[in-house]
């Protein structure tokens, strides 16, 4: 059976960013293949503490599986493996053999090492290290479908040259994931546009030009998902758009309007194509605005309702039994690589 693997950090909260970008396409996805592949969702824990935490990542990390159910990920079945990195020590082993084949010079052109250090000396090393940590989670479990959203494809390029860098140099131990337009194509919905690889990016709302993320200071620039519902439907009523005055999808001129559309054909189900059939040409922003607030608001609703009803005593039976998996996996995996190398 393939491997589908996929990792959404737990900083406490999630945007709607995270969960249309990531969770939910997972989710679906998980039901599409279940049957037939090995689908491996788990918690970065180690990735998160590159950032400041309150001591309360475990709880987080309940949370955040709260989340991946009430998108409609099936915690019990057998063939969807829950379990948190820190779990696995095999994680932070091969990290450390990779990083002793990964370059300063890869690493240190990692864009969201760029951007999360901004040329800082007091940036910590965990930032740097990042996407290799990310690399021995992938490598581990031999996975080919990594569902990540756009920002996280750089990584799995790295991904792809360590493992295949370490192939050539101690022999074949590492089955390369899939490129990442293979990706894109596999992830359904997702275009591989003039070659290059373009997953899902919900833009931040007040300045569309840059994702929706979790760190940006202005609350009326994200959705959270802890947020009331009619707090996400002002926010949506409040967010940028243009000058050019008709409903159109063209991230690159109207990044506003496009990253509406895009919401709006994700919370209600519908495909982009549709969505931007229906509403393209409508001039009436403030209309237009209104029926994706609904829809973001009826979309909360439903997904808070659902959240409130998954036990914690459900999560954690998926990773008792998840991290037993994942160790025998990881473990046999670092084992081969060790040999490889002459470290055992
Ligand atoms: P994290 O927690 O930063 O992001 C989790 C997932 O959410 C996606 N994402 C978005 N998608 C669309 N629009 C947005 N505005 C948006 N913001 C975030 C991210 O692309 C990601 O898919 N490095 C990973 C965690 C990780 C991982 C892995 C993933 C660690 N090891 C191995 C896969 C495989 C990350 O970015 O987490």
């Amino acid at each position: 059976m393939e491997t589908i693997l996929t990792g959404i950090r737990v900083n406490g909260e999630l945007t709607l960013g995270n969960l249309l970008g990531a969770l939910l396409p997972m989710a679906r996805l998980s039901e599409q293949y279940k049957a037939t592949h090995q689908i491996n969702v788990f918690v970065p824990d180690l990735h998160t503490i590159i950032a400041d935490v309150d001591g309360n990542l475990a709880d987080n990390t309940m949370k955040s599986l709260r989340y991946y159910a009430a998108a409609g990920l099936d915690l019990g079945h057998e063939n969807i493996r829950i379990y948190r990195q820190s779990y696995v020590s095999a994680h932070s082993e091969l990290c450390w053999i990779l990083d002793c084949i990964a370059t300063m010079g890869e690493m240190g052109r990692m864009t969201q090492f760029k951007e999360k250090s901004e040329g800082r000396d007091s940036a910590n090393v965990g930032i740097f290290n990042y996407p290799v940590l990310m690399a021995a989670d992938i490598l581990l479990y031999s996975a080919k479908y990594v569902p990540v959203g756009e920002d996280q494809f750089q990584h799995l390029e790295l991904t792809r040259n360590l493992g295949e860098r370490f192939n050539n140099k101690y022999g074949e131990v590492f089955r390369l994931p899939a490129t990442t337009a293979e990706q894109a194509a596999f992830m359904k919905g997702l275009a591989a546009e003039g070659g290059k690889a373009d997953g899902i990016r919900i833009r931040d709302l007040l300045n569309p030009e840059k994702k929706m993320s979790k760190s940006s200071p202005a609350e009326n620039s994200k959705i959270m998902m802890s947020d009331s519902p009619e707090a996400a439907a002002k926010k949506i009523m409040s967010a940028a758009t243009d000058s050019v005055g008709k409903v159109q999808f063209d991230m690159f001129n109207q990044p506003g309007i496009s990253n509406l559309l895009q919401i709006l054909a994700l919370t209600t189900g519908d495909t982009l194509e549709s969505v931007v059939a229906r509403y393209s040409g409508e001039t009436n922003y403030g209309d237009f605005k209104r029926k994706v607030a609904e829809a973001v608001e009826l979309f909360m609703t439903d997904f808070q309702a659902r959240e409130a009803e998954v036990s914690d005593a459900d999560i954690l039976a998926a990773f008792l039994r998840g991290e037993k998996y994942a160790n025998q996996v990881a473990n046999a995996k670092l084992l081969e690589a060790q040999k490889a190398i002459g470290l055992r």
